[in-house]
């Protein structure tokens, strides 16, 4: 019998720059590694503005410029039920994993589901503050900033999650 697929998500607040470079770099690395079979790769923003958009025009050149296709991505919002379906629910900020929790209604006591929700740069070897800042409001600086970052991570993710 074939085993299940390993489930991850990536998410931000638009679903529109950070979480959909992320799932697009993700899937990059999973394919050139012929691990396709192994995971399931998706993203998600915890606001609804965005729902059905494709990712940010700045960030779909960004990646392009990388060799990673964002073009077949929309847009969806995070739901309380994703901690039960995924495996792995990795936050690109600390408020993303708040708001997260608080979607999910966790309570003080973390139930099993809710320690699935980490810091993606957890996985970054150069973490720095933790954090994928939004370059939403910034220049092209900040978006080729937040590749080299995400680019990193995902490697290093693949990495830990591969054996
Ligand atoms: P993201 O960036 O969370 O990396 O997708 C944002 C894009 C749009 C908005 C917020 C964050 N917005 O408020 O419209």
């Amino acid at each position: 019998m074939k085993n299940q697929p390993y489930r991850i998500v990536f998410v931000c607040l638009g679903n529109i720059c950070r979480s959909p470079l992320a799932e697009g770099v993700f899937r990059h690395l999973v394919k050139e590694a012929g691990l396709e079979e192994r995971f399931e790769i998706a993203s998600a923003g915890t606001g609804g503005w965005h729902v059905g958009e494709p990712p940010d025009r700045r960030m779909t050149r960004t990646a392009a410029k990388n060799g990673v296709d964002l073009s077949k991505q929309r847009a969806q919002q995070f739901k309380a039920h994703f901690l039960d379906r995924y495996d792995l629910i990795l936050g690109m900020d600390r408020s993303n994993v708040d708001n997260m929790l608080m979607i999910a209604g966790a309570g003080d006591e973390l139930d099993a589901d809710a320690q699935k929700v980490r810091l993606f740069r957890d996985f970054d070897p150069s973490p720095g503050n933790g954090e994928v800042p939004d370059p939403y409001y910034g220049d092209q600086q900040g978006f080729d900033e937040v590749y080299a970052m995400v680019n990193r991570t995902c490697k290093n993710l693949l990495e830990q999650l591969r054996d």
